[in-house]
């Protein structure tokens, strides 16, 4: 399983990042440049393991859960071209694999790849984040650079469980 466990602590507070006022909190909270960084920096080592024979496109994701937790994952490509997975999608798969979907509520995802050019979530990629993050901070390689959104204005109007109730 490509994951690894951390936490990030809000610069300045003495307090862990657990519990439900905290997460509630943390869930509007954007990310500080700092904790930017430390995505991006994590979405740029994952990308070293991606599969991508036919693209030559490599691309690395880091998601940062609610509790504080970093998973990454890769694309990995296929012969059959239409069964690639993208980085973003691994990296939540990873993390909902490792900890069941209950526990995986994604407050930030940062995507990155290999040739350092412009390129935000594709379209599934946003529907599985908005799935897991329905309020996630999105950061991205952007034509002036990396750039942070949110799902909400790269999916608006979005289809999701709630619209299954
Ligand atoms: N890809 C990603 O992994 N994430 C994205 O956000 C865009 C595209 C991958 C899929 C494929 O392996 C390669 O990039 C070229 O499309």
């Amino acid at each position: 399983m490509f994951y690894k466990r951390r936490s990030m602590s809000i610069p300045g507070s003495r307090f862990p990042i657990v519990g439900l006022r905290c997460t509630l909190f943390l869930r509007f909270m954007p990310l500080t440049s700092d904790e930017q960084t430390e995505l991006v920096n994590a979405a740029k080592h994952a990308y070293e393991n991606a599969y991508a024979p036919y693209s030559k496109f490599r691309v690395g994701a880091a998601i940062l859960l609610e509790s504080g937790e970093i998973f990454y994952g890769c694309n990995v490509e296929n012969a059959s071209y239409g069964l690639t997975n993208c980085a973003e999608r691994t990296a939540i798969f990873s993390a909902v694999s490792a900890l069941g979907a209950k526990q995986v509520k994604i407050r930030a995802l940062a995507v990155v790849n290999d040739r350092e050019v412009s390129c935000s979530p594709c379209g599934a990629c946003r529907q599985v984040i908005h799935e897991f993050g329905p309020t996630a901070e999105v950061i991205y390689l952007g034509p002036d650079g990396i750039q942070s959104s949110s799902i909400q204005k790269l999916l608006p109007d979005s289809f999701g469980p709630e619209s299954l109730a």
